[in-house]
């Protein structure tokens, strides 16, 4: 699916081109999407594997063997040399594959001139665009954890599609319209305290104001009327309802602007919903005049073979969420014209977007392929609920807090702390316990749900923010501690590699393919996975050979530097800040 916007150029293309074309030589019809290469998990069977023989035999009508000899015997012949040390047959019907140590050392030195990789990078999504919906919190609501989700993982996305060299926009859908802002109004005119001034409401007030709201609503059912009459108002430009509107707003982004500082989080574009409701009647219409709308009970709906009905305007005339939606689709459509849209919205909004896609897709706005719901699932806590201080809800403000105070115990323990400045400490405490966040957020697909368990979040071991922060800071104490600044004749290492260099370097050529794995699966948690296996592999590595005054020492510099450039370049594709003393 999305594969078809990727300019592919790298080893898997290479393989998969020549084992196309030796099939077509021997007369074997087969899909270019057929043909899979996967790393096998023991590199004794080679660095890449294809199966593709067994599902060739059924319509050959040759074993699987046969035909993997016969397409093994012609790769020989026209496989690139300098990549490609030896193909093997093996086992039911595989075709194995193994890498040159020199064209492994090859790869690495790529890695260590980060422009050029970079730059070979953004070949692959030349010329594409894509509209990125993440983020988008509610006003008058603190920013919760759904949403701390939806940031991450929407800002991880961003940063890998950005490095593949599409045009990203990013997109910060607010929920700012909608009749409970008839109601907010309400609940501050009559339900705030009198001498409580506008301006200093807080976040959590409002929050407090719109639940006693509803709770007043049950014994009084006039103020659901008057809430309504107040959002009519709003919609209609009335001055007093768009002053209390703007200051909710005001009071909101005073708390979304510093998660979003903390976060180090930058969105390109923000129109909340309230930006499309002037363009809602002629939406209506548009749609309407398609002729796939129906009037039941007043109310406008679009009914579906498969799917319950949407709603485009309520009974009382009034708009709804999935109005704006659409809205939205054709205003991103007209201003960005983009080859896909990304929603990264929690997976209880599935049938929503299942509606807005088809919806897009009738009126022609935009292909269903173009449209994609990266739906994440919730974060659990371990034992039961996570205990706030503030009560049951759980803010992010108290997840920050605890991560704060476990990132501050590492500090306190690391050596190097000891030498660093109380400003240096604080910034390091900081970016400790923000890449612990969102490290979690980022390791799993988003698909699935997650536990926020806090031993593992924070450990310097396990798969974690800081145990990759860590690993990149010992690259760096390496690194500074060396006189090598330039390596020289790293490929007469080829022949002398030990199991942990080799085993290093297996890793490192993977990282192109991964980043344009996560692009495409839509999971961060691929590159997540891979800086996992890197650090791991270095640490082997390092706790096993010594580094500095040894004749290795050229190569293993140029081992820990190639580490530290993935490491940070990977880091930074998750949105978490590399820490060079820790
Ligand atoms: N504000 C919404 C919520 O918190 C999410 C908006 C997602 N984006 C969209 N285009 N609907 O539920």
């Amino acid at each position: 699916m999305v594969q078809r916007y990727f300019n592919m150029n790298n080893i898997v293309k290479i393989i998969s081109d020549d084992i196309f074309k030796v099939c077509a030589e021997l007369g074997i019809k087969v899909n270019k999407g057929e043909i899979k290469l996967e790393h096998p998990a023991d590199t004794q069977f080679g660095d890449y594997a294809t199966s593709l023989p067994m599902g060739l035999a059924k319509s050959e009508h040759k074993s699987p063997n046969e035909i993997a000899g016969s397409i093994k015997a012609r790769l020989d012949k026209i496989i690139d040399k300098e990549i490609i040390e030896k193909v093997e047959i093996a086992g039911a019907g595989f075709i194995n594959f193994y890498l040159k140590k020199e064209f492994l050392i090859k790869e690495a030195e790529v890695l260590n001139y980060e422009l050029e990789f970079k730059n070979k990078l953004s070949e692959v999504g030349h010329g594409k665009t894509l509209v990125i919906d993440y983020s988008a919190p509610n006003i008058a609501k603190p920013f919760g954890i759904g949403h701390l989700r939806s940031t991450n993982i929407g800002q991880s996305l961003y940063n890998l599609y950005k490095i593949l060299g599409w045009n990203t926009i990013g997109d910060n859908h607010i929920g700012d319209w909608g009749t409970q802002f008839g109601k907010l109004i309400v609940a501050i005119k009559r339900l705030g305290s009198a001498k409580q001034n506008l301006d200093d409401l807080t976040i959590e007030d409002l929050e407090k104001l719109y639940v006693k709201f509803h709770k007043e609503a049950e014994t009084n059912p006039e103020l659901v009327d008057e809430g309504r009459d107040w959002f009519s108002k709003l919609e209609n430009g009335d001055k007093e309802a768009k002053e209390n509107w703007q200051k909710c707003i005001d009071i909101s982004f005073k708390e979304y602007d510093q998660v979003y500082e903390l976060l180090d989080v930058k969105i390109d574009e923000i129109h909340g919903e309230s930006f499309y409701a002037n363009m809602l009647p002629e939406i209506i219409d548009g749609i309407t005049k398609k002729g796939i709308t129906k009037i039941s009970d007043g109310a406008l709906i679009i009914e579906f073979d498969d799917m319950p009905p949407a709603m485009l305007r309520k009974s009382n005339g009034t708009t709804t969420y999935l109005t704006r939606d659409m809205a939205t689709i054709k205003y991103r459509k007209e201003i960005w014209n983009p080859d896909m849209v990304i929603y990264e919205v929690g997976a209880d909004q599935q049938l929503h977007f299942r509606q807005v896609f088809k919806i897009a897709e009738l009126m022609g706005w935009m292909p269903k392929e173009g449209l994609v719901h990266v739906a994440h699932g919730l974060i659990r806590w371990p034992t039961g609920k996570f205990s706030t201080r503030k009560g049951d809800t759980i803010h992010l403000s108290d997840v920050i807090d605890r991560a704060m105070e476990k990132a501050e115990e590492i500090a306190n323990k690391s050596q190097v702390s000891k030498d660093l400045s109380t400003e240096e400490k604080k910034e390091m405490i900081k970016n400790v316990a923000i890449g612990a966040i969102k490290f979690n957020d980022l390791s799993s697909d988003p698909k699935r749900d997650i536990v926020f368990d806090w031993d593992q979040v924070m450990s310097l071991e396990g798969d974690s923010g800081p145990y990759l922060q860590y690993t990149y800071a010992r690259c760096c104490s390496v690194l500074d501690k060396t006189k090598i600044k330039e390596q020289k004749n790293i490929n007469n290492s080829a022949e002398n590699l030990n199991p942990e260099e080799l085993a290093l370097l297996k890793e490192f050529y993977k990282f192109e393919e991964k980043i344009i794995e996560a692009a495409t699966r839509f999971s961060p948690s691929v590159v997540a996975e891979y800086l996992i296996n890197v650090a791991r592999k270095y640490n082997e590595f390092y706790g096993k050979h010594r580094i500095l005054d040894q004749p290795e020492e050229n190569f293993r510099i140029f081992l820990t530097k190639t580490t530290s450039s993935i490491l940070e370049i990977g880091l930074k594709l998750l949105g978490i800040k590399p820490i060079e003393k820790m």
